[in-house]
């Protein structure tokens, strides 16, 4: 934040926010950009007043509208340069109080005139339209390493323990990345007091939970690998591919970090699966994100949501960011203006900038089944490395499928013919083969043995595969795919069944 900081304060900005939880950091290195600018800095809050830091002297001014009198004097033309920060003002702002409002953008002209400045510091920001513009936000990153580094050090110094070993100590910082210092001493003093030391794992648990609290990401703990996909071969040796692109390494040989990928596909066909084993291919932290939690809440939420979701994905940089239906949250920002006051489109239209600006190596896994609700700039090149259309498995990827998921319920894939109980579920998808066997074992149980064949082609009797139900949307994908997105399937798009649906999906 600091040159971002120190940049808009020499340029002149009268108004500035900083959006953080994190407020005595913030302070802390507002205070420092100030110091080293040589500006008076000065802090107001309805429980202290208005403080003048270096001074010490406190004008008690519960209001701030009569804080903001107070400055219309401190803002002179020949005084020295002044930055007054405000905390919380915020809370008095959700009134919409218009004398609040328009005394703001008094002494934001004054402020400009005289060279002079206010910063907003809350844990949310929202402004009325009115101040929108004359505001400018500065961006608070969560702490990086080094700034944790000294907050664990410290922990360690009070609680008079030895320094750890290096390695311990950098996996316990790299495990605590995403969280405020806060929370970091939180999960450090966790780990001291239940293994008298500093351990990783218990950092690693905290911030799982901390995160998960968030509601809106989630740390995801998946063993899974590309092994345990079937089929897909395109999509496997894409990824397979791109594993290494995130290395020192690669950043050394100049490639950029590869930005993201969108799986587009019927459901039941491996696409979480396959964002799960993403993380697994390139060996980093998974975090899922919740876009529909982002949405919702207060208005002016979902734009912070967005804010800090950001803010944690790129802490934990290198990381996936897993965003499941990503048509679900986005869906409402083609019609927005009308129905949320154009809240969807603004954080949708962040969303995109940050996908094509973004500079850390955050790799986004977006799933989608329904393509019609993608808004056309989500597709467009630039935002996406690459766009991935997963049909229905063919009989070589069924068998496939078989083979892993007979593996995966702990029986032998060779106690079963595979290839024969392929050709017997043509047109199911892997999650409805995975239930077929789930109903061959719950037979099998129940009578006290093992699953059989039997059992197995019963259970695929029994069941209508959506493909069938779905016929005409399927059609309708498969038609939109070609030529829009690759196969990620080793093998060409099948013909559509139906003809006729696609040309009345058109
Ligand atoms: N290609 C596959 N290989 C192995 N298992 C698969 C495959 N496809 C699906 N499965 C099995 O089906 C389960 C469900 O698949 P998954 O959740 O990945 O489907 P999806 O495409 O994300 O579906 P949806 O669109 O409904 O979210 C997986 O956990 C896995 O057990
Ligand atoms: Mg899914």
């Amino acid at each position: 934040m600091q040159n971002q900081l120190t940049t808009y304060l020499s340029a002149g900005y009268p108004g500035l926010a900083v959006v953080s939880s994190e407020e005595a950091r913030a302070e802390s290195e507002i205070a420092s950009v100030c110091t080293s600018l040589n500006r008076r800095l000065h802090a107001w809050s309805s429980s202290e007043g208005l403080a003048d830091t270096k001074e010490g002297h406190v004008t008690a001014c519960p209001d701030p509208l009569d804080a903001l009198q107070l400055l219309d004097g401190m803002f002179a033309a020949d005084s020295p340069r002044h930055v007054v920060l405000f905390r919380d003002l915020q809370l008095h702002m959700d009134q919409s109080d218009p004398m609040l409002v328009r005394r703001i953008k008094d002494i934001l002209r004054i402020a400009k005139t005289n060279g002079h400045s206010i910063i907003l510091l809350g844990c949310r920001l929202k402004l009325p339209p009115e101040l929108e513009h004359e505001i400018t936000h500065v961006d608070f990153s969560l702490p990086d390493n080094n700034q944790l580094g000294v907050v664990l050090d410290g922990i360690l110094k009070s609680a008079k323990l030895k320094a750890p070993h290096e390695a311990i100590r950098e996996a316990a910082l790299q495990s605590a990345l995403g969280l405020t210092t806060t929370e970091a001493e939180n999960a450090f003093a966790l780990s001291i007091i239940e293994t008298k030391g500093i351990d990783h794992k218990i950092v690693a648990r905290e911030k799982a939970r901390t995160l998960k609290r968030s509601g809106l990401v989630e740390v995801v703990e998946a063993s899974t690998g590309l092994g345990d996909i079937g089929g897909l071969d395109h999509l496997k040796e894409w990824l397979l591919r791109r594993g290494g692109a995130f290395s020192a390494f690669a950043k050394a040989y100049g490639l950029p970090a590869p930005k993201g990928l969108l799986i587009v596909g019927i459901p039941g066909t491996g696409k979480s699966l396959t964002a799960k084993a993403t993380a697994g291919a390139f060996g980093l932290p998974l975090l899922r994100l919740d876009m529909g939690r982002v949405f919702g809440g207060i208005v002016g939420q979902s734009e912070s949501n967005l804010r800090s979701v950001i803010q944690t994905a790129e802490a934990i940089a290198p990381c996936v960011l897993w965003i499941d239906e990503i048509e679900k949250g986005f869906s409402g920002s083609q019609s927005s203006g009308s129905t949320d006051g154009g809240t969807s489109s603004r954080v949708f239209g962040s969303f995109l900038s940050w996908m094509q600006e973004k500079e850390k190596p955050v790799f986004v896994v977006a799933t989608a089944n329904d393509v019609s609700k993608l808004p056309p700039e989500f597709l467009r090149k630039g935002r996406f490395d690459e766009l991935f259309f997963v049909d229905l498995p063919d009989v070589q990827e069924r068998t496939q499928i078989w083979d892993i998921l007979i593996k995966r319920h702990g029986r032998k894939a060779k106690d079963f013919d595979t290839v024969a109980l392929s050709r017997a579920c043509e047109q199911f998808t892997g999650a409805e083969i995975e239930a077929v066997f789930i109903d061959a074992l719950h037979e099998g149980f129940a009578d006290g043995r093992e699953p059989k064949a039997k059992d197995i082609l019963t259970a695929i009797t029994n069941t209508v595969p959506l493909a069938q139900l779905m016929d005409g949307q399927i059609a309708a994908l498969r038609h939109w795919a070609k030529g829009r997105a690759r196969e990620a399937a080793g093998r060409a798009t099948p013909a559509p069944r139906n003809s006729r649906r696609i040309a009345e999906a058109n």
